[in-house]
């Protein structure tokens, strides 16, 4: 993967006409971290594009690897087979669809990445630290060249982008994100029962927070908002704010608020 990442190159869909002037001469990497069902890919995705900001969905990503597994017959525990056909594998995105589109070995990959297969498997592979360190080069290669970014994962603000200007950590209680969960399966025609969900989301946060490498953590000097009782809009309303002001900052050379400074945790990009 590392070796076969490209990226399409093309400008996004979206201008940079509300953050250019912060942004124009340098990089303004947003992070947006957190578990799953606390809405942070859509909230990350419109805030992007409000913001006029490219928009980075780094789970995509590991949902690939496993999907590629999965096509292949290996198994998504086996650690070395997992990581030799993630490090042969070619992933790119075009950036010109909006959100941008996930190829892998040259096929955009779509809705076959969310299918509740590829859910069960990504979790091994995501634990491969071999992968992770694929993906982690793959991610800072990537916004290398798209430096005006709102990126969204478990781990962006921790250990992939640690000096980020904007590090948000979105939380919501377990028992609305199994709500969520289930009333987003029943558009689907799929019934389930919360019980049933809030299990696996109980079991999926206990795997995320505690795997070696790049655990779901709460990053150094990130703005923690809870979503549980915030409606979305009112979610996006409050990062845009934090967002400017930290845009504002950087205008007015007053710099990084020294008590946002990210720790030590992870390597820099
Ligand atoms: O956000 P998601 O459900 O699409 O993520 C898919 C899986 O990938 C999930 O198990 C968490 C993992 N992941 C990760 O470990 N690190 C990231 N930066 C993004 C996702």
């Amino acid at each position: 993967m590392t070796r076969g990442v490209r990226d399409g190159g093309a400008m996004s869909a979206t201008g940079f006409a509300q953050v250019l002037t912060v942004a124009a001469t340098s990089t303004f990497i947003v992070t947006i971290d957190g578990p799953a069902g606390t809405g942070k890919s859509t909230v990350a995705h419109r805030l992007a594009k409000r913001l006029g900001l490219e928009f980075l969905d780094t789970g995509a990503m590991y949902r690939a690897a496993a999907l590629a597994a999965l096509q292949r017959g290996i198994d998504p525990s086996d650690g070395p087979r997992v990581a030799e056909l993630v490090r042969g594998m070619e992933l790119h995105f075009d950036w010109s669809c909006d959100p941008p589109e996930l190829y892998a070995d040259g096929v955009a990959v779509g809705d076959r990445i969310r299918t509740p297969e590829v859910t069960r498997a990504v979790t091994p592979v995501a634990s491969n630290p071999l992968v992770r360190a694929a993906m982690v080069h793959a991610q800072r290669a990537i916004a290398h060249r798209h430096r005006r970014l709102v990126t969204e994962g478990r781990d962006q603000g921790s250990v992939v982008f640690p000096d980020a200007d904007v590090r948000i950590y979105l939380d919501a209680r377990p028992e609305v994100r199994a709500r969520r969960r289930v009333d987003q399966l029943r558009t689907k025609g799929i019934e389930t029962t919360e019980a049933e969900v809030l299990a696996q989301i109980l079991e999926r946060d206990r795997m995320d927070e505690s795997r070696k490498d790049g655990p779901l953590v709460r990053p150094a000097g990130a703005d923690i908002v809870d979503t549980s009782f915030i409606d979305i809009d009112d979610v996006i309303d409050r990062l845009e704010s934090v967002v400017r002001e930290c845009a504002g900052a950087r205008l007015d050379g007053r710099g990084p608020d020294p008590s946002r400074a990210a720790g030590s945790t992870g390597a820099q990009p």
